[in-house]
């Protein structure tokens, strides 16, 4: 038997553990793994290597992929999916583990159901934005280094009498706002889901210096959006910051903003890249491997078209179908204890 992996779309810290998982589980069986490299174009290119347990050793504990990715979609071209179907035949594959976020499992998702290729989803993004996974790996690694930076912002920002303005990633949700927050004791976290009305954040500063406490965190999330109500961003602003394949830059006009109304210095850190890269948390590595080894089982058990998930602390599978399509928004429980902290 020969299998086929690739991970597609942004990296995250975990690829590698997932990746070692299937290979190492894979090997106890004699069956061979081929690593496509840079997410589906790999499958297009015939860009291959074989993945034996020597090539995993010490890959447990890096970020980023041994694999490359991309954002490639066979989808969008008839041309590459008869390229990769040729390549997959030739290679006589019995199955292809996708691990990607939304982009790269919705193509997984389409090539099953329109082209019937075997194929097992393992979902990943520090955006934890996946529907039918309660958890994503690569989201507790960002929510770790955005609650470090917190911790370090703090400092300096009592020092000085400051607010700081922190903006995260998270796409077009709120996951690593709201944890990294929650994690870090910030003052104001502002994520997509609930468009932000900028006098009530400076409300909140403003009493919160009033109190005797001049310093503030802000957290604000890279799709978070002033409410129609009190726009404060022109139009060109807002076609610069809200770009969907490249948000960012909010917290700087918000900064802007603060220091106006309430004259109080404010100052930005985005967070950017640094959230995605460097070694896994422990618990990004055990998910990562948990859904390595499902993956593996699914792939012999010949169950295609399903994507591995965590369900409380269970490990389970779900259609793909059910998986991609929508994003899952941030839980309104979480947000509401974030909530209680502000001001
Ligand atoms: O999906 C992960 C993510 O890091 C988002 O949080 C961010 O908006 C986006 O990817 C950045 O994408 P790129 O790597 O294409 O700049």
């Amino acid at each position: 038997m020969r299998i086929g992996i690739f991970t597609g779309g942004g990296d995250c810290p975990g690829l590698n553990a997932a990746i070692r998982a299937v290979v190492r589980s894979a090997s106890t069986d004699d069956v061979k793994v081929l690593g496509f490299r840079n997410g589906w174009r790999g499958l297009v290119d015939d860009d291959f290597a074989e993945l034996t347990r020597e090539s995993v050793i010490g890959i447990l504990p890096r970020g980023g992929t041994i694999l490359g990715t991309s954002r490639f979609n066979p989808l969008k071209d008839p041309d590459s999916i008869e390229t990769l179907k040729y390549n997959w035949q030739r290679h006589n594959l019995s199955g292809v583990i996708a691990v990607g976020g939304e982009g790269t499992l919705s193509a997984a998702r389409d090539l099953h159901e329109q082209h019937q290729l075997r194929v097992v989803g393992v979902p990943k993004t520090i955006d934890n934005d996946i529907n039918g996974t309660d958890f994503t790996f690569g989201f507790d690694t960002a929510v770790s280094v955005v609650t470090d930076a917190i911790d370090r912002l703090h400092s300096t920002a009592e020092s000085h009498h400051r607010v700081m303005v922190v903006e995260v990633m998270g796409r077009h949700t709120g996951w690593i706002a709201a944890y990294g927050g929650i994690a870090g004791g910030a003052d104001v976290i502002l994520v997509p889901e609930h468009p932000f009305r900028v006098s009530r954040v400076c409300d909140l500063l403003i009493n919160r210096k009033k109190d005797g406490r001049a310093f503030s965190i802000v957290v604000v999330a890279e799709d978070a959006r002033p409410h129609p109500d009190e726009p404060f961003l022109s139009d060109d602003e807002c076609s610069r910051i809200y770009r969907h394949d490249r948000l960012g830059g909010i917290g700087e006009m918000l900064a802007m903003e603060i220091e106006r109304c309430t004259e109080i210095q404010a100052r930005v850190t985005k967070l950017g890249y640094v959230q995605r890269g460097g070694s896994p948390t422990p618990a990004d590595r055990i998910l990562a491997t948990r859904f390595g080894i499902k993956a593996y089982e699914m792939v012999r058990a010949q169950q295609w078209g399903v994507m591995v998930a965590v369900r409380g602390n269970k490990i389970v599978t779900v259609p793909l179908t059910e998986a991609v399509g929508e994003v899952k928004f941030l839980d309104q429980d979480i947000y509401k204890i974030a909530e209680v902290f502000f001001g």
